[in-house]
């Protein structure tokens, strides 16, 4: 087995899967505003050191992915935020991509920027303990959208991503996200999502990226959150397995999904029925931003102080969500 494939399996092997807490500045400023709390350096830190601290992390957590003020934090106790991470059993990870930008081309649409001195800055992340990265392609659906312009111009963009992490000995999360906002219905989702996947792949490919080193994070296929027509759980359930069985490639070791908008428990409960119906050999487990932290963050703002609080939401939410990773959790285990 490959260095890499190891890290890409020891990230998601047992229900483990990954915290994505990378928001950058200007996200995580509009997710403290919505809770009332000030937005300073000490304040994310302490929000993010709760969490990496809790004991759920040793279970649950394979990875954490971290935002570069994170990464080069030193917690409470004077360690790294890589090192606190890791004597927690779990990987720290990095959000290597610097956002997405309007498309020369086509005006509406997205393309994830951050290649230039990209090699320089993987180096700088390796040395700081990183042992995977993540960048962010973005697209959305409406009549004309995706346009192929969008889903080649980031699926270059992804792959020669992951050939300098790959180079630099770095697992790369691979993130497509096919975005849940507007009216679509379920079946543009999958055609979209499924054409999407694809072409990253064909991309990757040409770029000599080693698939047994690589995590796939993807979107579920769900209706747009403004569409009359919303489909079962186990709708979107069987639609994900079909369309990643149509696309993913069967070196790729894991895929861990995005939440993307969906709540807390929408995110658990999909990815329960994904895995009681899962007949592939991929892993499939979760790369949860919102839906890990919703309510730990809700409780945190209004007791900043209440560590053991926040922890306990926090590990209730990561044990269901690696319960759900093995197709092992049902509604009564919610409290
Ligand atoms: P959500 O789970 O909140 O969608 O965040 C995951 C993520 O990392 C988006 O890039």
């Amino acid at each position: 087995m490959s260095e890499l494939n190891n890290i890409a399996i020891r990230i998601l092997e047992n229900g483990k899967g990954i915290l994505a807490a990378d928001e950058s500045t200007g996200t995580m400023t509009k997710r403290l505003d919505a809770v009332k709390v000030p937005s300073t350096p000490e304040n994310r830190l302490l929000f993010r050191e709760t969490l990496f601290s809790a004991s759920g992390m040793t279970e649950c957590i394979g990875g954490v992915i971290l935002y570069d003020e994170t990464i080069k934090q030193v917690s409470s106790k004077k360690n790294t935020i890589p090192e606190l991470i890791t004597k927690m059993g779990s990987a720290p990870g990095i959000k290597v991509d610097t956002g997405a930008k309007t498309l020369a081309g086509s005006a509406d649409e997205k393309i994830t920027e951050g290649l230039d001195g990209l090699r320089e800055r993987l180096k700088e992340y390796y040395k700081l303990g990183a042992k995977f990265t993540k960048w962010r392609g973005v697209y959305s659906i409406s009549k004309n959208y995706p346009s192929r312009l969008s889903i080649h111009a980031n699926a270059h963009a992804l792959a020669r991503y992951s050939a300098l992490v790959q180079e630099c000995k770095m697992v790369p999360i691979v993130e497509p996200e096919v975005l849940m906002d507007g009216e679509h219905s379920a079946k543009e989702c999958y055609e979209k999502t499924s054409e999407v996947i694809k072409k990253c792949f064909e991309e990757l490919i040409i770029h000599k990226v080693d698939l047994k080193g690589i995590i796939l994070k993807p979107n579920m296929i769900l209706a747009g959150n403004k569409s009359k027509e919303q489909i079962s759980n186990d709708e979107v359930a069987k639609l994900t397995l079909k369309c990643l069985k149509n696309s993913v490639p069967s070196e790729v070791p894991g895929v861990a999904f995005l939440s993307g908008g969906q709540s807390e428990i929408e995110a658990t409960e999909n990815l329960d029925l994904i895995n009681k119906y899962n007949d592939t050999n991929f892993i499939m487990s979760f790369s949860y931003g919102r839906a890990l932290q919703q309510s730990a963050l809700k409780f945190w703002s209004q007791n900043i102080q209440n560590i053991e609080g926040t922890q306990k939401i926090f590990n209730h939410r990561a044990k269901m969500n690696t319960l759900a990773a093995q197709g092992k959790w049902s509604k009564d285990l919610e409290i």
